[in-house]
């Protein structure tokens, strides 16, 4: 059988694409309020540099190596223990728990698409009792757009990496590019600039505690698409010819710029049309349409095209949350890649629904423990969890167990004297750091 491959630029737009996503434009701005702005934005900037960026290399890596799915890379690279490493690779069952949420999210924003065509709420009373309705007591709205997205996603999947994957993202990274930068140069124009640019860079070290320094590492890495497989199963489909490095640069570049560009943009219509940038989850479903209705005309436009922009980043990052494990199915239980795409998709589309009544009234008493309910427990076990310990499998993996050799004879070409540099990060920053944040968790936990 031959194995369709991306082309050179069709898996950075595939890694990109995973990478940019709910991420950078929902989670981020809000999060940012949450945490006080400046300092938490140095933290998740420094951790994307400092270990971000290695293990984007060292995840690419595996992948290129490996060339399968993530179970069996690991498996073919561990010079001995095969047995044991095998199951690192079961890390990519973070993707298709962060699914059951992201699917859901994903659904919102095609009805927010939907509904700012004709109305736009005329102030954040109005628009926080149209996001609140939804969220507690329509459920048959959720559940549709749920359902769209389960059939998009896994349609897209099951037309494989070329015809569906590399497809999909050759035709929404750009457009969602464009969008972004249109309305960035707007906001640039606007008066409230200046104030979104110093909430977002001036470090207000009294606001950092240990909650926001986990959820900034953690935030890097689910941002960067780490710690599960996504983009060492995408490696996996580069060609040959790819230079790794290089890639990583331009993968961890595009997601930062455009976190950084989504953020200065929401905050500049936030505070320039009158509202705070610490509105939790809810800030690009309620304040920022209260804020379009205030720019009049253009405010619907503006709107429309927003959450298009968003669903695009969603749905590009969704197939990487799910391909890992349906790659595996195939490779491991030649499954029909039809029959895989489906039976994954049903997994996140089932739980998916519980996300939903965990937000409901009269379901909700149900799917709550410890104050955080189903959908927040996925989210912070997925994100500050589960993904911090799959980079630092893979840090250990690399700078430990895969002899140094193989990995000089691949990336020293690229990476040139830079290469001691990157080794030294792998084995002593990257899981210091991370064990740090672990610590940490367990303290907050
Ligand atoms: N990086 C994506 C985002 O920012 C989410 C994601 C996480 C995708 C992990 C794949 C793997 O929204």
């Amino acid at each position: 059988m031959k194995i369709a491959r991306f082309s050179r630029i069709g898996f950075i737009l595939a890694a990109a694409g995973s990478a940019v996503g709910l991420g950078n434009i929902w989670k981020f701005p809000y999060i940012t309020g949450e945490y006080g702005g400046g300092a938490f934005v140095l933290v998740y900037l420094i951790t994307v540099a400092l270990i971000g960026f290695s293990i984007m290399i060292a995840e690419m890596f595996i992948g290129y190596k490996g060339r399968k799915d993530t179970v069996t890379s690991f498996e073919e690279l561990a010079p001995t223990k095969k047995h044991l490493w095998k199951y690192a690779g079961f890390q990519s069952v973070a993707g298709l728990l962060i699914m059951t949420f992201y699917s859901v999210v994903i659904g919102w924003i095609l009805n927010y698409i939907v509904t700012s065509l004709s109305h736009l709420p005329a102030s954040v009373k109005e628009a926080e009792t149209t996001f609140t309705t939804m969220l507690h007591s329509g459920f048959w709205t959720q559940f549709f757009y749920h359902s769209v997205a389960f059939v998009i996603v896994t349609y897209i999947i099951s037309r494989g990496i070329k015809g569906g994957i590399e497809k999909l993202n050759d035709y929404l990274m750009p457009s969602l590019i464009i969008i972004l930068t249109g309305m960035f140069l707007y906001a640039l124009s606007l008066d409230s600039f200046g104030k979104a640019f110093s909430f977002m860079f001036a470090p207000d070290w009294s606001k950092l505690n240990s909650e926001a320094f986990v959820t900034a590492v953690g935030h890097a890495f689910f941002t960067l698409s780490l710690g599960m497989g996504a983009i060492m199963t995408y490696a996996a489909s580069m060609p040959k010819e790819s230079n790794i490095v290089h890639s990583a640069l331009w993968v961890v570049f595009l997601d930062t710029a455009i976190a950084l560009v989504a953020g200065l943009m929401l905050f500049t219509f936030l505070y320039q049309y009158g509202s705070g940038p610490d509105k939790g989850p809810g800030l690009v479903f309620i304040s920022l349409p209260a804020a379009f209705y205030e720019m009049g005309a253009l405010g619907n436009f503006f709107a429309v095209i927003f959450f298009i922009a968003l669903a695009f980043a969603g749905l590009t990052s969704a197939v990487s949350l799910v391909e890992p494990m349906v790659q595996y199915m195939i490779d491991r239980f030649r499954l029909s890649r039809i029959k895989a795409a489906l039976s994954m998709g049903l997994f996140f589309y089932i739980i998916g629904i519980f996300v939903i009544l965990s937000g409901l009234d009269g379901t909700k008493e149900y799917l709550t423990w410890g104050g955080k309910n189903l959908f927040d427990w996925i989210d912070f076990l997925t994100a500050a969890v589960m993904l911090p310990l799959g980079g630092l499998v893979m840090s250990i993996f690399v700078g430990y167990v895969v002899p140094k050799s193989e990995a000089e004879a691949t990336l020293k070409p690229y990476l040139k004297s830079y290469f001691e540099i990157w080794y030294f990060s792998l084995r002593y920053i990257a899981p210091i750091a991370l064990f740090i944040v672990i610590l940490n968790l367990i303290g907050i936990m």
